[in-house]
C-alpha cells in the first residue's frame, strides 16, 4: 500500500522508549496523519516492545550487507491509522538493552543493526510503501539516505523519492572504525572527507548530514546552535556547507499522554481554573518518595531525566552545599552514567528530609513528578528540545532552565525562570528567583496560568513538517 512518506527511526512510543525521540515518534506521525498527511514508520522489533506488535507481514526476507545475510520478519501494527513496521530479527534486536548492553557499552555491531534496519526499510519502500519521502531520523537511520545515494542510486522505483534528515541530538553520531564498511555493504571509497570520513573514523550521522536533500533540527535555537563549533560537536562546518537546507521544527508534547485534567496515573485531576487537585498530587508525590509531611510548605523541585553529560547534573554538584542549605525539597527521577546516579543518592544521602530520588525508569513516577511538583529544573547544557518543560507547563509547574536549544525557545519570563551562563552560580541564582516568586502567591498564580494556557500541541509542528516535505518535492 503506497503512503507517503515513511519515516525511519530506532525508537517509538508506546513501542519501545529511551527518550524523546520514542515521544516524537509515537505522536508526529499521528498529527501528520490527522492533517491529511500519507505516512508509514519502520522501526527495530526488540526484546521490549511491550506494546501489541500486530501481525507478521513478511517472513525471512533477506536482507544482505557484506556477504552475509540477516533474513528479516516484518509485522505491522496500526495506530489511529498509521502503519507502524517492525522489523523483526532475532540475533539483533532481541536483547536487554536497546543501543548497550548491561554495563552501558555500546553494542560492537550496532552498525550491523542499524544498516539491517535501513535496508529494510528500503526493501519496505520498493515493494510496498513507494515513499516520495523518506523521513530519517537520527544517526541509526542516516544510512539509508547513503545507500539511497551511493549503492542503490539508480534504483529506478526510488531515485527520485526525496530524502529529509531530523538530528534530534548531534551528540551521539554513530561513529565506528573504518574496517566496519565492508560489513555494512559500503564501498571504501565512501571514507573520504565530503561523505563518511570524521576524524580517521565513520560518522554514520555526517553521512545522512552530506546525502539527505534537507535536514532539521528540533528546535530554531538548537539550529542554528549546532552551526557553531561550540554546539556541534566536530560537525558544525558540514552543517554550515548545508545551511541553506537546514531547518529548526520545534516538537510538540502529545497532550493526550500529558494532561492534568485526564492523566489517569496522578493522584487528582486538575485545570487552569481549578487547582485544588495539584496540592492532592504533591502530597501524594511527598509520602511516595518519603519525604516528610511538612516538605508541603516547601517549594518542590522536580527532575525526570537521562542521567548523563548533556542534562547540566554537574552544575547541582558545583553547588551541592548551597542547594542543601536552601528551605525546599527535591525530588530526582532518572538513570543513566553512574557518576550521576552517584550524585544523587549522595544527595539524597547528605539530606534524607530534603531530597528523594529514584535511580529508574518509571513512567508513572515521571507523570507524578510533573503533577507534584512546583518547579522543574533542567539546566542542560544543551538540549536539542526538551520536551518535559513542556509538560510542565500544562501541569502548572514552573519550568527553571538554562537557556539553550529548544529549553530557550518554550520558556519566557512569563512562564518560568532562565539562566544563560553554564555556571553553578548561575543556576543557583535562577533558582532562587523561582523560590522566591513560589512565596509571593499572586505572582506564582500568574506564571502557572501562563504556563497551562501555553499551547505548544503536535499540529502546529506536523503543519511545518508538511510544508517542508512541500519544499522537498518542489
Ligand atoms: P531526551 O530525549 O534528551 O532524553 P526529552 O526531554 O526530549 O529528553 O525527553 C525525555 C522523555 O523521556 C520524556 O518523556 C521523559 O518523561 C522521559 N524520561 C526520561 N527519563 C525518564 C525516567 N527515568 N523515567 C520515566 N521517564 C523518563
Ligand atoms: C533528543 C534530545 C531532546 C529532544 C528529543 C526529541 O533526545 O535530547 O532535547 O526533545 O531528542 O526530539
Amino acid at each position: 500500500m503506497p503512503h507517503h512518506v515513511l519515516m525511519v527511526a530506532s525508537e517509538a512510543a508506546p513501542f519501545v522508549k529511551t527518550g524523546g525521540l520514542a515521544d516524537v515518534l509515537g505522536a508526529l506521525p499521528l498529527a501528520l496523519h490527522s492533517l491529511g498527511e500519507d505516512v508509514a514508520v519502520v522501526l527495530p522489533r526488540y526484546r521490549n516492545a511491550d506494546a501489541a506488535t500486530g501481525e507478521r507481514l513478511w517472513t525471512g526476507h533477506p536482507v544482505w550487507l557484506g556477504g552475509v545475510c540477516y533474513p528479516v520478519d516484518i509485522w505491522r501494527a496500526s495506530r489511529s491509522g498509521v502503519p507502524y513496521y517492525l522489523v523483526d530479527c532475532p540475533p539483533l534486536y532481541a536483547r536487554e538493552g536497546l543501543y548497550t548492553d548491561a554495563a552501558g557499552r555500546d553494542f560492537p555491531d550496532n552498525h550491523i543493526r542499524f544498516a539491517v534496519l535501513c535496508r529494510a526499510a528500503i526493501a519496505l519502500a520498493r515493494h510496498l510503501v513507494r515513499p516520495r519521502i523518506f523521513h530519517c531520523h537520527d544517526w541509526q537511520a542516516s544510512l539509508v539516505a547513503v545507500y539511497l545515494r551511493t549503492l542503490l542510486a539508480g534504483d529506478p522505483t526510488l531515485m527520485t523519492s526525496k530524502i529529509l534528515l531530523t538530528i534530534h541530538n548531534i551528540g551521539y553520531q554513530g561513529l565506528f572504525e573504518p574496517a566496519i564498511l565492508p560489513e555494512i555493504g559500503l564501498d571504501a571509497t565512501l571514507f573520504h572527507i565530503n561523505a563518511l570520513e570524521f576524524y580517521g573514523r565513520v560518522n554514520l550521522l555526517k553521512g545522512g548530514i552530506v546525502f539527505s536533500d534537507a535536514i532539521n533540527t528540533v528546535s530554531k535555537t538548537y539550529a542554528a546552535e549546532i552551526q557553531t563549533p561550540e554546539y556541534g560537536c566536530g560537525l558544525d562546518g558540514v552543517l554550515r556547507a548545508r545551511a541553506g537546507r537546514l531547518y529548526g521544527i520545534l516538537n510538540g508534547a502529545d497532550y493526550t499522554e500529558w494532561n492534568p485534567e485526564t492523566d489517569p496515573f496522578i493522584a487528582a485531576r486538575y485545570s487552569a481554573s481549578d487547582l485544588s487537585g495539584k496540592r492532592l498530587c504533591k502530597r501524594d508525590l511527598i509520602a511516595l518518595v518519603g519525604l516528610p509531611d511538612d516538605a508541603i510548605e516547601r517549594p518542590l523541585v522536580g527532575i525526570v531525566s537521562r542521567f548523563v553529560g548533556q542534562k547540566g547534573f554537574d552544575l547541582l554538584e558545583e553547588v551541592a552545599a548551597e542547594l542543601l542549605q536552601m528551605d525546599l525539597s527535591l525530588v530526582a527521577l532518572g538513570t543513566g552514567e553512574p557518576r550521576y546516579e552517584q550524585l544523587f543518592r549522595d544527595l539524597a544521602a547528605a539530606c534524607p528530609s530534603k531530597v528523594a530520588v529514584r535511580i529508574a525508569y518509571d513512567n508513572v513516577l515521571a507523570h507524578k513528578i510533573e503533577a507534584g511538583a512546583d518547579i522543574f529544573l533542567m539546566p542542560s547544557r544543551y538540549e536539542p528540545c526538551g520536551l518535559n518543560q513542556m509538560y510542565s507547563l500544562r501541569y502548572g509547574t514552573v519550568p527553571v532552565v538554562r537557556a539553550t536549544g529548544g529549553l530557550d525557545d518554550t520558556i519566557d519570563e512569563s512562564t518560568g525562570f532562565k539562566f544563560k551562563e553554564y555556571t553553578g552560580p548561575a543556576l543557583l541564582r535562577a533558582l532562587r528567583e523561582a523560590v522566591a516568586a513560589w512565596h509571593d502567591p499572586g505572582r506564582w498564580h500568574s506564571l502557572i496560568q501562563n504556563g497551562m494556557r501555553r499551547d505548544f500541541s503536535w499540529l502546529a509542528s506536523a503543519a511545518e513538517y508538511q510544508a517542508l516535505y512541500r519544499t522537498l518535492e518542489g
